[in-house]
């Protein structure tokens, strides 16, 4: 705040990108290196560097190319904010769903509403990919859940010691639907 006056909101896009240019990898890269750093769930351990997350990024970049994922961006007053991934599958049975991951808000701005928007904005590219459901998992203890009811996601499930951050360190993994 300054002078008493409450900064404005940011002026929020969400969109599901055709393809990941050479810019936008290394937004993503940055972003996906930072919230890892803070502890984000969104599958590093911390601390990690560009160079650990780049073959991951990579990798997805390379899915992206061939239409099996979905690179959703949400920019802040023009930033890279967040991002998420609509991830296809490759079954006949299974084309009306997507898995979602990496579901992630920059630190700098979490707890404004972004998650929200990010999330609102991966629904409706789903809507407009033909998708009637989709379906994510989150660490437990992470309080995630709640964040995902708010945006109509139900539980159904949960496979004890799914996720190993350590050794001894077994974290079980709440798996989501919505129907879209
Ligand atoms: C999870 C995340 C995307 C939420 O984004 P955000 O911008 O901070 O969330 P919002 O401000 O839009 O919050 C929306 C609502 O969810 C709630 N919420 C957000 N994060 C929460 C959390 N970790 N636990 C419980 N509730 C949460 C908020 O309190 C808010 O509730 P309200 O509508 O009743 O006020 C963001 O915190 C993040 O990137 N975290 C690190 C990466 C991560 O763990 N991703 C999850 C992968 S499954």
């Amino acid at each position: 705040m300054i002078g008493g006056m409450r900064a404005a909101p940011p002026s929020t896009e969400v969109t599901a990108v055709e393809a990941v240019d050479p810019q936008l990898r290394e937004e993503l890269l940055a972003c996906w290196t930072d919230v890892s750093n803070a502890g984000g769930a969104v599958g590093f351990v911390p601390p990690v560097t560009r160079d650990d997350v780049a073959p991951v990024l990579d990798a997805l970049v390379a899915r992206a190319a061939t239409g099996r994922e979905r690179v959703v961006v949400l920019r802040a007053d023009g930033e890279l904010a967040g991002w998420a991934v609509l991830s296809l599958s490759v079954s006949p049975l299974r084309r009306h769903w997507a898995t979602v991951l990496r579901v992630q808000v920059h630190p700098s701005r979490q707890g404004q509403g972004l998650g929200r928007a990010l999330m609102t904005g991966v629904h409706a590219a789903a809507r407009d990919c033909g998708l009637e459901m989709l379906h994510l998992t989150v660490r437990g203890g992470y309080g995630l859940e709640a964040f995902y009811a708010g945006l109509g996601y139900q539980e159904f499930g949960r496979m004890p010691g799914a996720i190993r951050l350590a050794p001894g360190d077994d974290r079980e993994e709440v798996h989501l639907f919505v129907r879209l």
